[in-house]
């Protein structure tokens, strides 16, 4: 199965994803994870990124691209995968046309997590990262327990740089700009489903699996 997930910031595409490479044995594929570790690396590409995401600006197709393509090349994606976070705009879903069309595999589905956007900068705001387990967690909305078993395991509650409120505004104005534009793209080529993701993240990832079977 090979699938992509669409939606603005704090739609939940992170963490549904994680759910279901549990659930389905797929990789997940983030070119945000990707990129933050370049960054953390501090290698070249990470440096060329960190300005643009700090910004909650797009990086450049080029690094983008190249990132994707090396990460598809890998054998743990003979089986399918999940896409999250990418693509970003018209260009990027093009050049990921392209390279599944050169191996004759192309995507079976998008599947778009729509959120209501006065939600979204509660849950960016309060989104932690556990620093022990990389598990996606929130002040707000996670169990008390979930957070508490974090600490209580030796990690810590991360907060990503850019999970601050002028550049998730940013992040935001950026994704109906230049990401909404997918929505349109993949259902002219039949390919969008479109899912409920509000709620409980439970229930959530219930309806997730639904259209990934559908
Ligand atoms: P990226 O890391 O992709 O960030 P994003 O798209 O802004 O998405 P998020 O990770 O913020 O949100 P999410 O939908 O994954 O939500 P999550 O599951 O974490 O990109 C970061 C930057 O990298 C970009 O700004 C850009 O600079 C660059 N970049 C990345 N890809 C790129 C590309 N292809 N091209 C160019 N540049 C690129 O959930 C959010 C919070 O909500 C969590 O705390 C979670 O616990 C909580 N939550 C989730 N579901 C629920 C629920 N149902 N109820 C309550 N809380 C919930």
């Amino acid at each position: 199965m090979r699938i992509l997930l669409l939606g603005a910031p704090g739609a939940g595409k992170g963490t549904q994803a994680q759910k279901l490479m549990a659930d389905r044995g797929l990789p997940q594929i983030s070119t945000g994870d990707l990129l933050r570790g370049a960054v953390a690396a501090g290698s070249a590409l990470g440096r060329k990124a960190k300005a643009a995401m700090d910004a909650g600006e797009l990086v450049s197709d080029e690094i983008v691209l190249g990132i994707i393509r090396e990460r598809l090349a890998e054998g743990d994606t003979a089986n399918g995968f999940i896409l999250d976070g990418f693509p970003r705009n018209v260009a990027q879903a093009e050049a990921l046309e392209d390279v599944l069309g050169e191996v004759g595999q192309p995507l079976d589905a998008a599947i778009l997590l729509d959120v209501d956007f006065d939600i979204l900068m509660k849950r960016l705001t309060g989104r932690r990262t556990c620093s022990k387990t990389g598990k996606l967690l929130n002040i707000h909305f996670s169990p008390q327990a979930e957070l508490d078993e974090c600490i209580a395991n030796g990690g810590e509650l991360l907060q990503r740089p850019d999970d601050n409120e002028q550049t998730i505004a940013n992040r935001l104005e950026v994704y109906r700009s230049q990401t909404e534009p997918l929505i349109e793209y993949y259902r002219e080529r039949d390919k969008l489903r479109v899912i409920d993701a509000e709620g409980e993240v439970a229930a959530v990832h219930k309806r997730l699996l639904e259209a990934v079977d559908d």
